[in-house]
């Protein structure tokens, strides 16, 4: 029997393939560069620390175990990990991606993706007939986030698996604002899942690191030689951040979620706040997709304020929630997208899309939630 998710997050899911020989409970870190040679032509199983490290090792399995993938490799950021994974296509192919996506995402396929040879069509993925209609000849894969950053929206990722099979596309996923412990994308029929770990796979706000978890051994293969010749492959020592802040993974998802749910049902009923946009309200029109395809909505809140003068106070009179970038920590923080998320994401696009200047991003942390509801409570006072 497969161990459950919370063991997982601390012991993979069997025995990982290189043993300590001390046992120590607590994975070290093997800060070396290199590793000496046991012969001529003989190796331990490790030699250069860009190509394969026994700490990020470790990590990597533990990933692979929480995603249920064939294989996974860390990185030293989410976008060097999206980088990676742009590196499968060939000048000439086409990408279909979620519209509402992480900005540096756009970014990222608006500049270097361009320069490639790489077109995106960026659609409403929560339509599965937008995706169908953006098809080409010459599309290779689906790029979807869902929930989606920042709007919340919900992609149901069975239709698009299914969609991705009829027309031979790779399905990728990124699964940062749910984590593996409330969606497991490759089970749904994704080739690939994408995470950036300085959000809830971290979780305490101090390391950036991101991870690309491959279904099959050949996309394995293929993304371990990307990274291996890019380099852009997580240090020894954040590995060892990123495998401690797993440990807790299951019980911070937990309590963030009930946080943003108490959260989430106050904003509502503020008449300073417009609208909520949160996957686990009943009303959210994503809400039955989301449930059928997760085990939660996670901690991330969107809302709208009834003025730009409310967003603004807001932004300025919180105290104990801080006014910053990144999500999924331990520390509530808050974000205004249309300056600190998606600045490069042209305007016509961003009015489309809702990110406008009475749109707020609420991360929600594992402090009390009434402090959190009194912190906005008293930023929301004229
Ligand atoms: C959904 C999502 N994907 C990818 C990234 C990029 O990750 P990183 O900041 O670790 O490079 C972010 C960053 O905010 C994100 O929110």
């Amino acid at each position: 029997m497969s161990r459950h998710l919370e063991t997982r997050c601390i012991h993979g899911d069997q025995a990982f393939s290189y043993q300590e020989a001390t046992r120590a409970v607590s994975f070290p870190i093997y800060q070396t560069a290199t590793f000496g040679h046991v012969g001529l032509g003989k190796s331990s199983g490790f030699d250069y620390t860009r190509e394969k490290n026994p700490t990020r090792q470790h990590l990597e399995e533990t990933m692979s175990a929480l995603e249920g993938a064939c294989d996974t490799v860390a990185f030293s950021s989410g976008m060097a990990a999206v980088s990676a994974c742009f590196e499968l296509f060939q000048p000439g192919d086409h990408i279909i991606c979620s519209e509402d996506l992480y900005g540096g995402v756009i970014r990222l396929l608006r500049t270097i993706g361009q320069k490639n040879g790489l077109t995106a069509s960026c659609v409403d993925t929560s339509d599965l007939n937008a995706i169908r209609a953006a098809l080409r000849p010459e599309t290779r894969a689906l790029y979807i986030e869902t929930p989606s950053n920042p709007m919340m929206n919900v992609t149901d990722l069975r239709a698009c698996a299914a969609l991705a099979k009829e027309h031979s596309l790779l399905l990728i996923v990124d699964n940062t604002f749910l984590s593996p412990y409330l969606q497991n994308p490759i089970s749904l029929g994704a080739d690939i899942v994408i995470h950036s770990g300085s959000k809830f796979i971290s979780g305490h706000n101090d390391t950036i690191s991101g991870f690309v978890c491959s279904a099959t051994h050949e996309l394995g293969d293929r993304i371990r030689l990307i990274a291996k010749t890019t380099g852009g492959v997580l240090a020894p020592f954040d590995c060892w951040l990123v495998l401690r802040g797993l440990k807790t993974l299951a019980v911070r998802m937990e309590r963030q979620q009930e946080n943003a749910m108490q959260v989430a049902a106050w904003l509502k009923e503020q008449p300073g706040i417009a609208q909520v946009f949160y996957a686990g309200l009943p009303e959210h029109p994503g809400y039955g997709v989301n449930q059928a395809q997760s085990r939660g909505a996670g901690s991330m809140i969107s809302f709208r304020t009834d003025s730009v003068e409310t967003a603004h106070r807001i932004l300025e009179k919180v105290r104990l929630i801080t006014f910053a970038e990144s999500l999924g920590g331990t520390e509530s923080l808050i974000t205004y997208p249309m300056t600190q998320t998606h600045p490069d994401v042209p305007k016509d696009m961003r009015e489309h899309l809702g990110i406008t200047e009475t749109l707020l991003r609420l991360s929600v942390g594992l402090e009390h939630a009434e402090d959190i509801i009194a912190d906005l409570a008293q930023a929301l006072e004229a």
